[in-house]
């Protein structure tokens, strides 16, 4: 397939072929925004509650887009070449490749207001539509501007060269626009709106559980990774996969490697061997920043607040990758009524708190960042029964919320309970996996882990 492009296809028609690939992701999109406003007319003029499956499948597809697009962390072939051959269109590409960051950020804004609105009919229906409104006006001028400058622009600078180059990025799988694996991925997500859209508005009208499914979509897949310290390896070919909405509980001894493979994950540990991908994106190569963009966000090890620091502070420092604004001092807002500890000591210093208070903190700090994939490192470590107790209660809640939670614990009883899947790690390697109850119930793992 890629040596039919590269060798036969004339230039000319490979700009042809860009445009076209382009224009009809476009298009798709386009049939997207005007589902997702019909479906809006409905709730307000029918006064429909709405389809909580359908409207987060429309924002994994779109999401997904934006994702893609930011993948890699060089841009689009297309913009880089037009930025090359056409400087004075830099700003307007600055503009629309921030909108993809910001697009992703507010579609994680849409989906909390959207629960919200489902759960609490009719309230919270005002300010989804409204969010909603906002987001498609906003998505209809990014495509616009990239169909009326980007591209025309990119037909009058770039010669039959940049555009073989941008063609054959089809061939790389992964290039968020022209990859094949990309546009399966594309045509499966469109295929389910289509599936899950009212017949009334020309979809298929199949009908779907009424919330997402618990294990749902793939979200993290590790696959054979290894990671060592030195010379010494201490992850030896690990695989393991979360899916969104779930518990995940990793257990092991001391020195197991726990921490070294949540270090992995938030990009702050290399990896020697293997692959990591985020909700179908590559994660080897993504700055730490970029993945608590992305939702992955971790608890440390030993909560490791910063203990000079008042409490609001160490809160204000978990939005850190996130444009500081009102919707920041909203979240603020929102921790401080999950945790009303926190709100009633904000100015003192985070090293005045007791240890639950500070693993409190610690979390409350994650929250700031809006995560998706919430990594907990031993969260109950020192604590007091009774605090620990809270401590996974809260754990719970934030599933229920749509958080996807992977947990490591030594104390295996307690964690294997909350978990939907488990595994066991021992010496760096995957022993046992499987459900919380079964792993609970292994022989095994009651001997080694239980003590029973
Ligand atoms: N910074 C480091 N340098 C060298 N070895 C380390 C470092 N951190 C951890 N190790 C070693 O790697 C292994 C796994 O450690 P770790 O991931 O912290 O385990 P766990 O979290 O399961 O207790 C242990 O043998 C530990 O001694
Ligand atoms: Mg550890």
């Amino acid at each position: 397939m890629s040596e039919q492009n590269q060798t036969t296809t004339p230039a000319r028609s490979r700009s042809e072929q860009a445009v076209g690939i382009i224009i009809r992701e476009h298009q798709g999109l386009w049939r997207v925004i005007d589902l997702v406003e019909q479906l809006q007319q409905d709730m307000n003029v029918n006064s429909q509650r709405p389809d909580e499956v359908l409207f987060n499948t429309i924002f994994d597809y779109i999401q997904h887009f934006s994702n893609r697009v930011h993948s890699q962390p060089t841009e689009i072939v297309l913009y880089k070449k037009v930025r090359e051959k056409s400087p004075e269109t830099g700003p307007l590409l600055d503009k629309l490749e921030r909108g993809y960051v910001i697009g992703h950020q507010k579609i994680n804004e849409l989906r909390e207001l959207l629960s919200a609105c489902v759960k609490g009919w009719p309230d919270g229906r005002e300010a989804f539509n409204h969010a909603l409104t906002r987001f498609t006006q906003a998505l209809r001028k990014h495509i616009k501007k990239e169909e009326g400058v980007v591209i025309p622009r990119a037909k009058e600078v770039l010669t039959e060269e940049d555009w073989r180059q941008i063609a054959e990025a089809r061939d790389q799988q992964n290039d968020p626009l022209f990859g094949d694996r990309v546009r399966e991925e594309f045509r499966e997500l469109r295929h389910q709106i289509v599936s899950y859209t009212p017949e009334r508005f020309g979809g298929l009208g199949l009908s779907h559980p009424a919330s997402k499914p618990e294990t749902g979509t793939e979200m993290l897949s590790i696959e054979g990774v290894v990671s060592s310290y030195g010379q010494i390896e201490v992850l030896h070919d690990i695989n393991l996969k979360i899916n969104s909405g779930e518990i995940v509980s990793l257990v092991g001894a001391n020195g197991a490697g726990k921490s070294t493979l949540l270090m992995a994950i938030s990009g702050l540990q290399p990896l020697d061997k293997g692959q990591m991908s985020f909700e179908g994106e590559n994660l080897n190569k993504m700055s730490v920043d970029k993945r608590v963009s992305r939702g992955i966000v971790q608890v440390p090890e030993g909560r490791q607040v910063f203990k000079d620091l008042s409490v609001r502070d160490n809160l204000r420092l978990g939005a850190y990758t996130r444009k500081q604004g009102p919707e920041v001092q909203r979240d603020l807002q929102k921790v401080y009524s999950r945790f009303p500890i926190l709100e009633q000591k904000q100015d003192n210093l985070a090293g005045e708190l007791s240890g639950g208070q500070q693993q409190m903190l610690a979390i409350g700090r994650a929250l700031m960042a809006r995560p998706r994939l919430l990594l907990l490192d031993e969260p109950s470590m020192g604590l007091a029964p009774l605090i620990v107790e809270e401590i996974f209660g809260i754990i719970r809640e934030l599933t229920e919320e749509g958080i996807t939670v992977f947990l490591v614990e030594q104390n295996a009883s307690q964690a294997l309970a909350l978990a939907d899947r488990g595994y066991v790690l021992e010496t760096g390697r995957v022993v046992l996996e499987g459900t919380g109850r079964e792993l609970l119930s292994n022989e095994k793992v009651r001997e080694a882990y239980l003590g029973m």
